[in-house]
């Protein structure tokens, strides 16, 4: 794993743009995109830039379950607003949420084959406090696909920031497995602040174990960390 380290959040995230720039300068034709709040500086780079995004298809992580694309929590919607507003893409993928309510199977089935169709060049990752990428959490298989995910208090908890109310914040999400997402043939893993300093340590240094999901990708032979002083705090 190559570790970045940078002075702020605003400079890692124009490092970050840096290399989706080149990858996508390189060939790159399929994006595999993140949500939350780690990105969406890259996000902003990337509505400055004058990039040419018409050739471009991206696959998202993950989707809520039971929130429609013009829910304004849905991370349809999330990508809408921060990217795809101002830069359209040649097509956009995210799972469906709505689909997966009744069938949460077929919903993800589809998505792998979304996947199995457009191999991902370069995907964008955050990192949760526990380890986890997307929203596969500690002592999710190595092996999974996109399957439904039955949330944490942890992870709800965390998430509630965007609701009015943390009953608000749906219970499970359809989401991209590990093995979707060793698949990417280039990683970039973002991660700011101090409440990451020890997924990161664990992400880098720690033994690689379904407890931290992250620590997988130390297994992946193209992996870029980039961190600012506080997220890179607890590594030796
Ligand atoms: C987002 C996602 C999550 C986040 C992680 C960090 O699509 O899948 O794994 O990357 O929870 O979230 P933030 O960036 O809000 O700290």
């Amino acid at each position: 794993m190559k570790v970045i380290i940078t002075s702020d959040k605003s400079n890692g995230s124009k490092k970050g743009f840096e290399i989706f720039e080149k990858s996508i300068a390189n060939g790159a034709k399929v994006i595999g995109l993140a949500t939350g709040s780690t990105p969406v500086a890259l996000y902003q780079e990337w509505v400055k830039s004058d990039m040419d995004t018409s050739n471009l298809t991206s696959i998202n992580l993950d989707e809520y379950v039971g929130l429609a694309p013009d829910n304004d929590q849905s991370y349809h919607y999330f990508m809408q607003k921060y990217l795809f507003n101002e830069k359209p893409f040649k097509k956009t993928y995210v799972p469906d949420g709505i689909k997966a309510i009744k069938d949460p199977e077929g919903a993800s089935d589809d998505y792998n084959k979304i996947i199995a169709e457009n191999p991902i060049d370069i995907q964008l990752l955050g990192i949760g406090r526990n380890g986890h990428i997307a929203f596969n959490e500690p002592g999710t298989s190595f092996d999974s696909v996109t399957h439904e995910v039955k949330l944490t208090d942890n992870t709800i908890k965390a998430n509630s920031r965007f609701f009015d109310n943390i009953d608000d914040v749906p219970k499970t999400a359809i989401c991209m497995g590990i093995a979707n997402i060793m698949s990417a043939k280039e990683i970039v893993v973002m991660a700011f602040g101090d409440n990451k300093a020890d997924a990161v340590a664990k992400m880098v240094e720690g033994p690689v174990t379904e407890d931290v999901p992250a620590s997988v990708l130390q297994q992946h032979q193209n992996v870029t960390v980039i961190v600012d002083q506080a997220a890179a705090s607890k590594l030796s």
